[in-house]
C-alpha cells in the first residue's frame, strides 16, 4: 500500500468517534495506552500477509473463508477447555466445508481479542438505578454495580494479556499436531458419540483422513502443507485506543500493521465513512472486514471502498453481509451490483446470525436455526445468479451445549432456552446446531456444483 502522509494511528482523534466508553480518569487510560504501546505484538506481519494472500484466493473462488466464535469472549472463560472446545468445533465445521466445497479452507476465530461490544444504549437502568452499559471485558464487568460497570482502563491490559494467553495456547496446540487432519479423532467433543450427526460426520471425516494418506501414497512424501492447518485470529476493531496501541510498522515492510489481530473487522454500528473507526481501518495494512446489514446504502458502500479498498489490493476487502432471513433477498442483490460496477474484487462472506436475532416472549435473545439456515441458503443462491461468489460463512458458535438458538435436529424450542444460556450477549449456535448448519451447507454447494 502506497504510504499516506495523512493518516496515523491516531488521526482518528479529529473525528467523531462512537461506541467508546468513558473513563473516568483520563491519565489512567493515557498511561495503559503507553504500556500496551510498549509490549510485544501478538501477531507478526508476515502472517497478516499470508492470510491476505489466502483470502484473495477465497475472493477468486480458489479457497472458502470460515469465520467463527463467540460474539464476546469473557475474561473468565479463559481456561484450556474453553479454548480447545473452541478449536475443536472450529476444526469440526471447517472439515465438513472442506468436504462440501471441495476447497482449502482458511480458518478465522472470532477469539483471542473480542472482548469489546458496541452496544445500542451508554447507559442501563434497573430499578431507578442508572449504570453505564456493559461493553465487554475489555472495558468493564456485567456485575450491575457502580464498580463494575464502570470503564477500567486496566482491562485492556488484561484483555491484552488474556488474548496473548489464548493464542500461544493454540499455536502449542497445532505446532503439537492437535489440528492435523491425520487425526481427527483429536478434536473429538466429548458428546460426538450422542450426536443424531455423529454418522455422517464420522463418515466425513474419514474420508478426508484417507484422501490425506491417499495423497501421501502418491507423491511419495507427506503431505505437509495439506495435512496442517493455519489458525488466524480475528475481532471487531471497537476500541480505537486499544487496536492504535497495537499499530505499529515493521522492518523491510511498508504501512502500518495492526499487530494484535490478523483481520479487525469493522462493525455495523461504526461504518460511517466520516467518521473515527473508518479513519482507523483506511490506513491499516491488514485484511479487514465491513459488516454490512439492512442500514446500508449502494453509495455508502461505493464510498466505503473509494476509502477503504482504494486500490483493489487483492485479499485486502471482506464483506461481510447480515441482513436477516427476511431482508437478505431486497437488500444484497444492489449491494453486489455497486461492487460489480465499481470493478474492484472482494471476498463476499455470510453472517446469517446477527439478521436474525429475536426476542422470546419471556425476553430471552434468541435465534432460530431455520432462519439462519434460510439466510445462508438464499445467500448462495442470490451469488450464483448474479454472477457472484460467496466465498465465506461467519458464525457465532461454541463448542459447548448451550440452549441458545432454537430449532435443529432437536427440536429446541423457546422453553428449553434457559436449560443452559450461558452467553451474555448474543445466542451462538450450539455444537450439534453447528454441526448440522456445516452439513446441510456442504450438501447445498455440493448441490449447486452439480455433485450428489
Ligand atoms: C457481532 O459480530 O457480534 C456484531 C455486533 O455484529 P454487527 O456489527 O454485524 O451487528
Ligand atoms: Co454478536
Amino acid at each position: 500500500m502506497p504510504e499516506m502522509t495523512d493518516w496515523s494511528p491516531q488521526s482518528w482523534q479529529s473525528k467523531t468517534v462512537i461506541q467508546q466508553p468513558v473513563y473516568p480518569d483520563q491519565n489512567a487510560l493515557s498511561e495503559v495506552v503507553a504500556q500496551l504501546a510498549q509490549l510485544p505484538p501478538l501477531v507478526s506481519s508476515w502472517e497478516v500477509e499470508n492470510l491476505k494472500h489466502q483470502l484473495a484466493e477465497a475472493a477468486q473462488g480458489k479457497r472458502f473463508l470460515l469465520q467463527g466464535g463467540d460474539c464476546a469472549e469473557n475474561f473468565d472463560e479463559c481456561s484450556p477447555e474453553a479454548i480447545t472446545d473452541k478449536l475443536k468445533i472450529l476444526l469440526q465445521v471447517s472439515l465438513i466445508l472442506v468436504h462440501g466445497t471441495q476447497k482449502r479452507v482458511i480458518r478465522v476465530g472470532r477469539f483471542a481479542g473480542q472482548y469489546a461490544k458496541p452496544r445500542s444504549d451508554n447507559t442501563e437502568t434497573r430499578d431507578g438505578v442508572e449504570l453505564p452499559s456493559y461493553r465487554g471485558d475489555l472495558i468493564n464487568r456485567l456485575p450491575f454495580t457502580e464498580k463494575d460497570r464502570t470503564p477500567n482502563p486496566q482491562l485492556l491490559l488484561r484483555g491484552y494479556e488474556r488474548a496473548a494467553l489464548t493464542l500461544n495456547f493454540i499455536r502449542a496446540l497445532i505446532d503439537g499436531g492437535f489440528a492435523d487432519l491425520h487425526h481427527p479423532e483429536y478434536w473429538d467433543l466429548s458428546f460426538v458419540k450422542h450426536s443424531p450427526h455423529a454418522r455422517e460426520y464420522r463418515r466425513i471425516a474419514d474420508s478426508i483422513g484417507e484422501s490425506v494418506r491417499f495423497m501421501e501414497t502418491i507423491s511419495g512424501s507427506p503431505a505437509g502443507q495439506l495435512s496442517r492447518v493455519d489458525f488466524f485470529t480475528s475481532h471487531e476493531g471497537l476500541h480505537l485506543h486499544y487496536e492504535s496501541a497495537q499499530t505499529r510498522q515493521v522492518p523491510r515492510r511498508e504501512g502500518w500493521y495492526n499487530l494484535a489481530a490478523h483481520m479487525p473487522w469493522l462493525g455495523m454500528r461504526t461504518a460511517n465513512p466520516d467518521e473515527a473507526h473508518v479513519e482507523y481501518f483506511r490506513g491499516i495494512t491488514n485484511p479487514i472486514g465491513i459488516k454490512i446489514g439492512t442500514g446500508m446504502s449502494c453509495e455508502q458502500l461505493s464510498i466505503l471502498l473509494d476509502i477503504l479498498h482504494p486500490n483493489d489490493e487483492p485479499g485486502r476487502l471482506t464483506l461481510i453481509h447480515r441482513f436477516g432471513a427476511h431482508h437478505i433477498a431486497e437488500h444484497l442483490p444492489p449491494l453486489i451490483e455497486t461492487v460489480q460496477k465499481s470493478g474492484k474484487t472482494v471476498l463476499w462472506c455470510s453472517d446469517p446470525m446477527h439478521g436474525n436475532t429475536e426476542t422470546t416472549a419471556d425476553g430471552i435473545k434468541t435465534r432460530k436455526f431455520e432462519h439462519i439456515l434460510a439466510e445462508l441458503e438464499q445467500a448462495f443462491e442470490i451469488h450464483q445468479q448474479m454472477g457472484s461468489y460467496l466465498g465465506g460463512v461467519h458464525f457465532e458458535l461454541t463448542g459447548e451445549n448451550v440452549t441458545e438458538c432454537t430449532g435443529g435436529a432437536r427440536g429446541l424450542a423457546d422453553k428449553d432456552l434457559t436449560q443452559a444460556y450461558k452467553s451474555q450477549v448474543d445466542p451462538r449456535l450450539n455444537y450439534e446446531q453447528a454441526l448440522e448448519m456445516a452439513l446441510r451447507i456442504a450438501r447445498r454447494v455440493k448441490e449447486m456444483n452439480g455433485g450428489g
